[in-house]
């Protein structure tokens, strides 16, 4: 019988055990499945722990996630097309759930699927080879609850080990002898912490943002925030500022590129991830920046090298739920037969193409489009159920409008859920004053 090993039981991982799963449901035979996952329980980044640096078995913690985090984009813009949010809640609600919600919605499917049981917990996938000779994988897995390490032989590996986990993590003079918290957005949990501190921010993106506004929302005394190629630009409260580049830090002083010089308690890199597959053989390692079409993969999926190998939601991310999926339904495919791929050099050509399209996009409406048409034509090719993506795009559309209008309100706007046509209900608090991130708080009707 056909094996395939997944690793990872994230929101890409179990896309793809849903994926098999519907499969089945409607009468085919599928593979064998096994899906690794390191730790002990699934959802991925969205899977929360209080930890830092390493956990109790030594391994590195997974989570980047954070106290108080909500959606930084819509749901409607990546509700799963099987499931959606009011047949979970039974009702409808806002637009931006807090990280919780988001977990609860993951699970909600994924039971209802019921494909807890391929997923073998507490297992890190330690190494992937492929052999040439006998035409299979070799994966070896450390079990942690037995304490003992294992090879088993798959035809295919399906990864889904996620890229925001590996922090990137640049240097700059001075911080070594710096009197205070330096850390990198990964360690970063508890925005309390840094209650009436001066806070400096490096880097100028989600994390940044998000970031910022959180150690804001809870009464930091100062945020700035440093910037490499430009400011973000939006209108920010008094307390805030931008300023170019960090050049060194002396005692607790900063000073910047422009000569300007601040006062700071603690410093958040919030510098980006790094793709990072340890565990994969050289010949098999996908080595990409973050983009929205990486190297190597046909369809954004399939290893050109080695077609049995494929990789999921390994792009930078405006789509992220549903994109994994039709991504999953693709795979899935491709396993079962279902579909024939092209000779390696047609893939090659294709990627290439689609490469040249993303480095010629204008902006980042131009850069939702391209992820919207992307996830569109993978759903063409399988029965992943049809969902108006345009929609979804203009939910996007919608929440960048909100930003720029108000960086610290946008989370209190609603927008049309692409599969129910239903419009999400304004939630019962403005967001800057909702300081109980609970699912109990959150789907109460009123504050
Ligand atoms: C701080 C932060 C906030 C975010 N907020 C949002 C948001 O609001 N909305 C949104 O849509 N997206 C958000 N994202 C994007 C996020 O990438 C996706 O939502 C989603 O979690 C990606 O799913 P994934 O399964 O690909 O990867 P992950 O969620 O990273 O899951 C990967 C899984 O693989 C497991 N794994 C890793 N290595 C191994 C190994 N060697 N062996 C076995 N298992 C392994 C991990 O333990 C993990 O469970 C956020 C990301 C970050 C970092
Ligand atoms: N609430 C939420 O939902 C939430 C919150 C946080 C993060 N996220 C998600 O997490 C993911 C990762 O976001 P991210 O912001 O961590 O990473 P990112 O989008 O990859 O951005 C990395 C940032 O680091 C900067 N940078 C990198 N190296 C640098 C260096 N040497 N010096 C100075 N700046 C440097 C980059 O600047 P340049 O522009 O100069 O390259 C960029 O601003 C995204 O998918 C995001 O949606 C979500």
């Amino acid at each position: 019988m056909t094996r395939v090993a997944i690793i990872g039981a994230g929101p890409s991982g179990l896309a793809q055990l849903r994926a098999f799963q519907s499969a089945k449901e409607k009468g085919a035979d599928i593979p064998e499945i096994v899906c690794f996952e390191k730790q002990s329980n699934w959802g991925g980044l969205w899977n929360y722990t209080w930890r830092t640096g390493l956990d109790e078995y030594g391994e590195p913690v997974h989570c980047s996630m954070y106290r108080y985090l909500w959606s930084n984009g819509p749901k409607e813009g990546l509700e799963f097309a099987d499931y959606s949010f009011e047949e979970h809640f039974g009702k409808p609600i806002a637009s931006y759930p807090p990280r919780a919600v988001l977990f609860d919605y993951i699970e909600g499917r994924v039971k209802k699927a019921g494909v807890r049981d391929m997923i073998r917990f507490n297992s890190p996938v330690r190494h992937v080879t492929y052999d040439d000779e006998e035409g299979v994988f070799r994966v070896t897995v450390k079990d942690h609850e037995k304490d003992e390490e294992y090879t088993e032989d798959f035809d295919y590996v399906i990864v889904a080990s996620g890229h925001f986990s590996t922090p990137n993590v640049p240097d700059f003079e001075g911080l070594d002898a710096f009197n205070g918290r330096v850390l990198h957005a990964h360690d970063f949990r508890d925005a309390l912490e840094f209650k009436d501190k001066d806070i400096l921010i490096i880097g100028t993106s989600y994390s940044a943002e998000d970031i910022g506004s959180q150690c804001w929302k809870y009464g930091c005394k100062s945020v700035t925030v440093s910037h490499r190629t430009a400011p973000m630009g939006y209108k920010w409260p008094d307390n805030w500022e931008e300023v170019p580049l960090l050049q060194k830090v002396e005692k607790n002083t900063a000073t910047f590129k422009d000569g300007s010089q601040k006062h700071v308690d603690a410093i958040i890199l919030c510098t980006g991830y790094l793709h990072h597959f340890p565990f994969m053989a050289e010949d098999l390692k996908l080595k990409t920046n973050n983009r929205l079409y990486p190297v190597n993969l046909y369809n954004g999926v399939v290893w050109e090298y080695n077609p049995k190998l494929m990789y999921l939601g390994m792009q930078d991310q405006w789509y992220t739920f549903n994109m994994f999926d039709a991504q999953a339904w693709y795979a899935r495919d491709v396993v079962m037969g279902r579909i024939d791929l092209p000779s390696q050099e047609e893939m090659h050509a294709d990627i290439d193409h689609w490469r040249e399209v993303e480095d010629n996009l204008e902006d980042d409406y131009a850069a939702i489009r391209f992820q919207g048409d992307y996830t569109m034509r993978l759903m063409a090719l399988t029965d992943y159920p049809d969902f108006d993506v345009s929609e979804s795009n203009e939910a996007f559309f919608q929440w960048k409008k909100h930003k720029k209008e108000n960086i610290m309100t946008f989370r209190n706007h609603g927008y049309k859920s692409a599969l129910t046509g239903t419009m999400a209900p304004e939630h019962h608090t403005p967001w800057k004053d909702a300081l109980d991130d609970s699912l109990e708080s959150y789907l109460q009707t009123e504050s």
